[in-house]
């Protein structure tokens, strides 16, 4: 069973929403680590009531976005972590985690990529009165918001929708999305092929 690690910086209610598709079975996998940059992350206090072991870790304590990382890979290493699942992890991910873990870093972003990037996704494709938009689950590579995508799913921002309630809509699309997603990578059902994302049977 794949060891995985979650990474998050905020609410964590994707999080909690992977917490849930374990519990059931659904994922197939050993939720072993969350991580997170901020120290009052609602994240880490869901993580620790489900009994998942869980770590800050202080940026502004690292001169460089490397050896921060390198401080998160010796986390991962003794939990020997597969696979890392980003859920609201509010950084780029850089060369060190990379490297070691090519194809094996997975985000997801609340708008249809390569459509609003960034992290006012959700805000900017409401005030560009987009007719629809949604939410994208990739893996990550170097460049922000880019990997190739895993499973997309549509929301329809109506005339009466406010971007409260778009905001809604998608996190309820990305609860259902994201742990449907790390389900088909740690059963190895996807491949990458270039851009592109396989199904496998
Ligand atoms: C989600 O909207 C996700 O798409 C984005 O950050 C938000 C995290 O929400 N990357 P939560 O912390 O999982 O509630």
């Amino acid at each position: 069973m794949a060891n995985i690690a979650v990474f998050a910086s905020g609410r964590g209610t994707n999080l909690q929403a992977i917490i849930k598709a374990v519990k059931k079975g659904k994922i197939k996998a050993n939720l072993a680590l969350v991580v997170s940059d901020v120290k009052k992350a609602m994240a880490l206090k869901r993580a620790k009531r489900a009994g998942i072991k869980q770590i800050f870790i202080d940026p502004a304590a690292y001169p460089t976005q490397g050896t921060f990382e390198q401080e998160i890979l010796k986390h991962l290493e003794a939990e020997k972590i597969d696979l890392i699942v980003l859920a609201g992890f509010m950084r780029i991910v850089g060369k060190t985690l990379l490297d070691r873990f090519p194809d094996k870093i997975l985000n997801i972003h609340p708008a249809l990529l390569p459509s609003f990037k960034g992290v006012r996704g959700i805000q900017e494709a409401f005030e560009y009165g987009a007719k629809i938009t949604g939410v994208t689950v990739h893996f990550v590579d170097a460049k922000m918001d880019h990997g190739p995508t895993i499973l997309q799913g549509v929301v329809k921002i109506e005339d009466a929708d406010t971007l409260e309630s778009l905001e809604k809509k998608i996190h309820r699309l990305e609860h259902k999305l994201y742990p449907e997603a790390v389900r088909l990578v740690t059963e190895g059902r996807v491949k990458i092929d270039g851009r592109k994302v396989i199904r496998l049977l």
